[in-house]
């Protein structure tokens, strides 16, 4: 009988190393009970609210990667290894709450949103609970622990914050988009593969080595989350198409569009005003989501992705080679053509 599957194999990951794949799946399970742990209230509603999108499925990308970066490190499986794995997942878990109350999104995970469930209140709250919960498991790991997650949480909200405002005047919007992007994603996944090393007991140097690789695979990661935004339908994604644009946000392949855009080519001009104008509206929308996946723009984009996430492989050279390293190898490939 082969065994269930776990929420991380929904990304597509495949293990070439027998041994490591069932350390990852032992770990991965813990986690899995660990996270439903952490998160049960005396009240049933808190519980309720704070598990539903917990539980919807998920890629587990952040704890995998704990698990992952745990392999430099002699004890690969200590308990810190799975707590941070847990705190990592409970802090994305907070601010996908969050992110969807700020999007005004419906799915996720292929299921309802809390605010969409419930409303934005009950979507916020119970974010911050579960952040609380986060921070309580974190003052297990020591004061060094609390300070990581407390910066790089601080990061994560304030790449949010300036998405939300927009590039400044005389700022070059390319730039502004890659540093919010490794603000509000590069960061936690950053902090995922230092605290799977750390709490493995990996060198400082090792540490350090991961924590910038997986910075690096975090911005592709987002990247790749970007063009999906325009490429991939919702029983794929679990999540609505074209929300980015709908809010406003220009990614990756609208700013390589613009900065190349013919206004004398009836397309380009077309796609042009598109943008400009309310995307709330679902044909304007498809329209916009269709002449953009058709657009050179967006082959650009994801030539760009597949080179970042190349490039972060590259880092990898720096650690020890065996089957930890093969493994972050494949998952720096599989980022790069990621439909999920
Ligand atoms: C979604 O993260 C938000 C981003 C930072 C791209 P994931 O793509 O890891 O979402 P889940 O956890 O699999 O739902
Ligand atoms: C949000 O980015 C990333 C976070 C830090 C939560 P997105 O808005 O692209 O995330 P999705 O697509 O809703 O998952
Ligand atoms: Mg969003
Ligand atoms: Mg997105």
């Amino acid at each position: 009988m082969s065994p269930t599957p776990l929420p991380a194999e929904s990304l597509g990951f495949e293990f070439a190393d027998e041994a490591l794949q069932s350390r990852v799946r032992a770990g991965l399970e813990r986690v899995e009970q660990a996270l439903l742990d952490a998160t049960q209230s005396e009240a049933p509603f808190v519980t309720a609210a704070a598990q539903h999108v917990m539980v919807a499925g998920g890629k587990r990308f952040r704890p995998l990667l704990v698990l992952l970066a745990a392999e430099f490190g002699p004890d690969a499986l200590a308990d810190d290894v799975v707590k941070a794995a847990v705190v990592v997942e409970l802090t994305h878990v907070a601010t996908l709450h969050h992110d969807d109350v700020m999007d005004e999104a419906a799915l996720r995970r292929g299921s309802s949103t809390a605010n969409a469930r419930w409303d934005n209140s009950v979507a916020i709250l119970s974010g911050d609970w579960l952040f609380a919960r986060a921070s309580n498991l974190v003052a297990d790991l020591g004061p060094e622990a609390v300070r990581i997650q407390a910066r790089t949480f601080g990061r994560l909200v304030e790449g949010q914050i300036r998405e939300t405002m927009g590039v400044g005047e005389g700022q070059d919007p390319l730039k502004h988009y890659l540093s919010v992007v490794a603000d509000k994603t590069g960061s936690l996944i950053a902090t995922s593969a230092l605290f799977g090393a750390r709490y493995a007991g990996a060198s400082e140097e090792i540490q350090e080595s991961l924590r910038a690789f997986a910075e690096e695979i975090g911005v592709a990661f987002q990247l790749a989350d970007d063009l999906l935004d325009i490429a991939s339908e919702s029983d794929q994604s679990g999540k609505t198409p074209g929300t980015d644009l709908r809010e406003g946000v220009p990614t990756l392949p609208v700013l390589i569009f613009r900065a190349q855009a013919d206004p004398n080519d009836a397309t380009d001009a077309r796609l042009l005003d598109l943008l400009e104008s309310d995307l709330s509206d679902d044909a304007r929308l498809s329209e916009t989501l269709d002449l953009l996946r058709s657009h050179p723009a967006f082959g650009q984009a994801e030539d760009d992705v597949r080179r970042r996430a190349a490039d972060a492989r590259k880092l990898l050279t720096t650690l020890p080679e065996g089957p930890g390293r093969e493994a972050l190898e494949s998952l720096c490939d599989l980022v790069a053509t990621r439909s999920v």
